[in-house]
């Protein structure tokens, strides 16, 4: 005899399958923010000098596209400790590269 199939594995397994679904979906349609980390408000303030910070959530960049960028706005003035440079590229990469991963 063949069990019948357990009924609340069905649906335990249907509704991951949602969920997986639903955050793959919500991963490429949510709006943008700026994710946590120790960098963020170091990104806030100086990134929001010249223009507001939606400039960097309406662009979609490659991570070689945001290092040219940050590199291009430090040269119009961003002001970055060195110290900073290197985390505020990986956050802008992390958190906005449009990169396939
Ligand atoms: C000294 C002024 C200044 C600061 C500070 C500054 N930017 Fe900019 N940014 C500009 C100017 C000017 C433009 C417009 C350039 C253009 O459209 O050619 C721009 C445009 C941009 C764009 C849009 C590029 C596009 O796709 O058109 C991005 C993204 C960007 N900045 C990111 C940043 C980031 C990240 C920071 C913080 C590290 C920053 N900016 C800080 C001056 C600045």
């Amino acid at each position: 005899m063949t069990r019948p199939p357990n009924i609340s594995t069905t649906i335990t397994l249907a509704a991951s399958c949602v969920a997986v679904l639903l955050l793959g979906a919500s991963r490429l349609s949510a709006q943008p923010t700026f994710p946590e980390s120790p960098v963020r408000d170091t990104v806030a303030v100086v990134c929001s000098q010249c223009h507001p910070l939606t400039r960097l959530l309406d662009s979609r960049k490659t991570a070689a596209e945001w290092e040219t960028y940050l590199y291009d706005m430090v040269a119009r003035g961003a002001t970055l400790y060195d110290r900073d440079l290197e985390r505020v590229r990986a956050y802008l990469i992390d958190s906005f590269a449009t990169d396939e991963r």
